[in-house]
């Protein structure tokens, strides 16, 4: 196993700010009303937090608003304790579709956009390493040279992941990232998730309808519903790793939130 890329103590910010903090966000599209208001949240270092909620609730909205996608209607998001205007270099995005390039070739598409002027500037040899180190922890060394169109599904996102590790995010932001994939590759994907986000030292912020995913993967656990789109409620994740051995405290937990999800419900 690699060693983790990123030292926290390097990177400026001391620990006990969060990665993300959002106070008092409200969000609205023209013609459809506000969409969610009222939402505060915080994302420590290192933490998996993922967001639950019925279809529609505004979970991806609120996802974008909080990587800087969008601008709120009223309220403020902060990255590192410092304002967010825009999408911060040392966050990352995978979304459902992998979105590849597909005249790139797998490496190229891995270290997409890692030269542009607003990233944090390294070397030509550190981007080659930190490319290389991305593609073997998601278990794609060898296909460097492949093109989307030879990649299944489940190569395709493990490169879309690789591609948000090789910028080294502090924040990885994740919009049912394998939803589109069958039970085994997505089961893989979940394990292999939370291990390279331990090894890179990366927070993440996974939205998902699947509660069985949010228990299996996440520190911490919001439930967002209602109209307009609030947080109802918020569990911490005390099972053991790995979950999958813990099979009476995961029904347990999938249980209550199965309850709360059907009160929160409009
Ligand atoms: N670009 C847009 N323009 C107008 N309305 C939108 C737009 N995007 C989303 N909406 C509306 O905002 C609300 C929230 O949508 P959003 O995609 O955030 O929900 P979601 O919780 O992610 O749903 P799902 O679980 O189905 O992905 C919905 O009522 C949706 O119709
Ligand atoms: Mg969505």
């Amino acid at each position: 196993m690699n060693a983790p890329l990123v030292d926290a103590a390097l990177t400026g910010a001391d620990t006990a700010t969060p990665v993300l903090g959002a106070h008092g966000l409200s969000f609205a599209h023209a013609g459809v009303g506000t969409v969610f208001d009222g939402i505060s949240l915080a994302i420590r270092r290192r933490e998996i937090v993922a967001l639950l909620g019925s279809s529609g609730c505004g979970k991806s909205t609120l996802l974008r608003v909080l990587a800087g996608l969008e601008k709120p209607a009223t309220g403020e998001v902060r990255f590192l304790g410092q304002p967010q205007a825009a999408p911060h270099p040392r966050s990352a995005l995978v979304f459902q579709q992998p979105s590849l390039l597909p005249w790139l070739r797998l490496a190229d598409n891995v270290g997409f956009g890692l030269d542009f002027a607003h990233q944090p500037r390294a070397g030509k040899d550190a981007l080659k390493a930190r490319i290389a180190a991305a593609i073997e922890a998601v278990g794609l060394a060898g296909r460097e040279a492949a093109y989307p169109a030879q990649l299944s599904g489940g190569m395709a996102q493990r490169a879309a992941l690789a591609r948000a590790l090789a910028r080294e995010p502090e924040l990885l932001f994740a919009d049912e990232p394998f939803s589109a994939l069958d039970a085994i590759t997505r089961a893989e994907m979940q394990a292999l998730l939370v291990d390279v986000v331990h090894r890179w030292h990366s927070a993440v912020l996974l939205v998902t309808h699947d509660i069985d995913e949010a228990i299996l993967v996440a520190d911490r656990i919001l439930l967002m519903g209602g109209r307009p789109g609030h947080l109802v409620q918020e569990w911490t994740v005390d099972i053991p790793r790995n979950r999958e051995d813990h099979p009476d405290g995961v029904a347990g937990l999938r249980l209550a939130i199965l309850a709360a999800l059907r009160h929160a419900s409009p």
